[in-house]
């Protein structure tokens, strides 16, 4: 079973999706701490639900933000977890967190990486006029939604849709592609070369 940590500011739901991925046993893992820069993050309340337990580092009570990367990088040290999930986690993780998790931290973004990086994905690609839009699921490393790949989805972009209706759709598929990805991570079937993530049929 694979020791699985989850990163959330916010909401929370596609942390909730993986909560009960594990829960019916389609994900062979058990999350064992939540991790928030936000003290009113409703995943919070989730993860209370879950009996998960829960540490806040309140990133607006650190005088720097070197003293926020420090605490963090230790309090995800302590959790000495296989995984490390950044379900909405909404906070850049430094070069050197990064770099010490390579491997071990994946990432929900709700574009077709490398199409919108960073904040209000959607609000780009409706901007943009794209006739397709997405979500992906990929590795961490030292740049912002970069990282190879391990899952995308795609959803059609209608000429009525707006940046809220936009994000519906792609969420969807969000609260899917994020839990199969912890799924294949755990089951020991992901094998990163280079930018390319291959999908192993069965474990090894
Ligand atoms: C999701 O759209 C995710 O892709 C992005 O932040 C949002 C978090 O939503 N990184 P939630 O907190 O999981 O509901």
């Amino acid at each position: 079973m694979k020791r699985i940590a989850v990163l959330a500011s916010g909401n929370g739901s596609n942390f909730q999706a993986i909560i009960e991925r594990v829960r019916d046993g389609a994900i062979p893992g058990r999350i064992i701490r939540l991790i928030t820069d936000n003290p009113g993050a409703y995943a919070i309340e989730r993860a209370g639900r879950a009996g998960i337990e829960v540490r806040v580092i309140d990133f607006r009570s650190f005088d720097s933000r070197s003293d926020y990367d420090r605490v963090l990088e230790q309090a995800m040290d302590e959790t000495r977890a296989d995984l490390f999930v950044l379900a909405g986690y909404m906070r850049l993780l430094n070069d050197k967190t990064a770099a010490k998790f390579a491997g071990k931290m994946i990432n929900i973004h709700p574009s077709l990486l490398p199409s919108f990086a960073g904040l209000h994905a959607q609000r780009q690609a409706i901007e943009y006029g794209v006739k397709v839009a997405g979500c992906t699921v990929h590795f961490v490393d030292e740049e912002m939604d970069s990282g190879p790949i391990i899952i995308q989805r795609v959803v059609d972009v209608a000429e009525t849709d707006d940046e809220d209706s936009l994000a519906q759709k792609i969420m969807i598929h969000e609260h899917q592609a994020l839990p199969y990805a912890v799924q294949l991570f755990c089951e020991d079937r992901l094998r990163i070369n280079g930018r390319q993530v291959q999908i192993l049929k069965d474990a090894e």
